[in-house]
């Protein structure tokens, strides 16, 4: 018998992440009572807060595998970590070249700085990907010339989940002296990570898709081997080594870091879960209905991500017609407009599976009974805008 599920049923995680209540109880006394500035180093209220992003900082640190705890910048997300990494490191090292490569699939806060790049004059490659969503080692390698300064690859796609070999392009971008920046915002706390081992450069992460609130991120910048020289974005009173101005937001790096450790520790089983669910999620669709296709790599992806196209079905209609699924066709970012997203397009589909395509996200608190209940309203629904579809045809 299936059990009672509580609607809207949320299955948008990529989109965002509720903040774990355990999370919301180590945030909490940083609010109201130990509201101190972590600038403030004159009195009690100034050090509490300090060391309270101290102690964030070093957890950050060590569960990403950095080897300096200097290595974590704060900022407001994963937005402003790809912009101050890749026009930070474009700007600093002018002298060195003015070549940036990067992927058709990435997320508009790395595309956007590096149209911006381009505008000024610098050269930008945007690699293709291949119809799975990965990016081909051998054309990056091409791609590199004497004048790249910097490797832009995302670890796991917003949209379909893929997840890049960021270890082998690391190994090459290390072997080519060329800066190596992932934006992890949807792979943090997913999958394992580590910033030594992997040879990344610059890597970008935001608390609110693991987990943790909203409105705070980290960016890594390596201090040695090499040391990476960036730009600063934003100018003033010099906090996180002048390259972040703007008073800390304590309580939120207090969650960040209590979100990330928590999702480090569970990862393993959790990964197991959610493979298990969207499996499930992925049998129930597929048996009841016909021309379900699944859009990215079959298992070089999150565990979370299910992203399929429905023939014959357009799906503003079939998520407007089911309210009680929160679920998303595109990223949120660009969900205002009504045109395929540029990673569906970047995959070569045919226009059909381009038009028809669902993201599921499950994550931490989504349950058997929850992804049955999807399913089972998925299969009914697009069996009667089916329907509908072919009255309108013969009528
Ligand atoms: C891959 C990726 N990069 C960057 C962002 C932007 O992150 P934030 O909301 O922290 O600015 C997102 C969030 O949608 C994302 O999924």
């Amino acid at each position: 018998m299936t059990q009672a599920v509580k609607t809207p049923v949320y299955l948008d995680y990529h989109a965002t992440t509720p903040v774990d209540p355990r999370v919301f109880e180590a945030m909490q006394r940083y609010f109201c009572a130990e509201f101190g500035n972590a600038a403030s180093s004159e009195h009690r209220f100034g050090w509490v807060a300090e060391s309270a992003v101290k102690q964030a900082r070093q957890r950050i640190a060590s569960l990403i595998g950095a080897q300096r705890v200097a290595e974590i910048i704060f900022t407001s997300g994963a937005t402003e970590s790809n912009n101050l990494a890749i026009l930070g490191a474009m700007r600093a090292n002018a002298h060195k070249g003015d070549h940036l490569i990067s992927v058709v699939t990435e997320h508009k806060a790395v595309l956007d700085p590096c149209h911006w790049w381009r505008q000024q004059g610098g050269r930008v490659t945007l690699l293709p990907v291949a119809e799975d969503g990965l990016i081909d080692l051998a054309a990056l390698e091409a791609a590199i010339d004497e004048r790249t300064v910097l490797i832009s690859v995302m670890a796991a796609n917003n949209e379909i989940g893929v997840l890049q070999d960021i270890a082998a392009i690391g190994a090459l971008a290390k072997q080519r002296g060329v800066l190596f920046h992932s934006d992890a915002a949807q792979a943090a706390g997913k999958i394992p990570l580590d910033m030594e081992a992997m040879g990344l450069d610059l890597c970008s992460f935001s608390a609110h898709k693991f987990y943790g609130p909203k409105g705070v991120g980290a960016l890594y910048v390596r201090r040695r081997n090499p040391r990476v020289r960036l730009a600063p974005l934003l100018f003033g009173g010099g906090h996180e080594q002048g390259l972040r101005s703007g008073t800390l937001n304590v309580p939120g790096i207090v969650g960040m870091a209590e979100a990330l450790a928590l999702a480090v520790a569970e990862m393993d089983e959790e990964a197991a879960r959610l493979t298990a669910l969207r499996e499930r999620l992925w049998r129930h669709l597929a048996a009841g209905l016909e021309d379900l296709t699944l859009n990215g790599h079959k298992t070089k992806r999150l565990p979370g991500n299910l992203h399929v196209s429905v023939a014959d079905v357009e799906p503003e209609k079939l998520l407007t017609a089911v309210k009680d699924l929160a679920l998303s066709s595109r990223s949120a970012c660009t969900s205002a407009s009504q045109e395929p997203s540029h990673v569906m397009a970047a995959l070569g589909l045919d226009e059909q599976r381009l038009q028809a395509a669902v993201r599921f996200g499950l994550g931490r608190f989504t349950s058997e009974a929850e992804v049955d209940y999807a399913a089972a309203r998925m299969v009914s629904m697009v069996a009667q805008l089916r329907r509908e579809n072919t009255v309108a045809q013969h009528s």
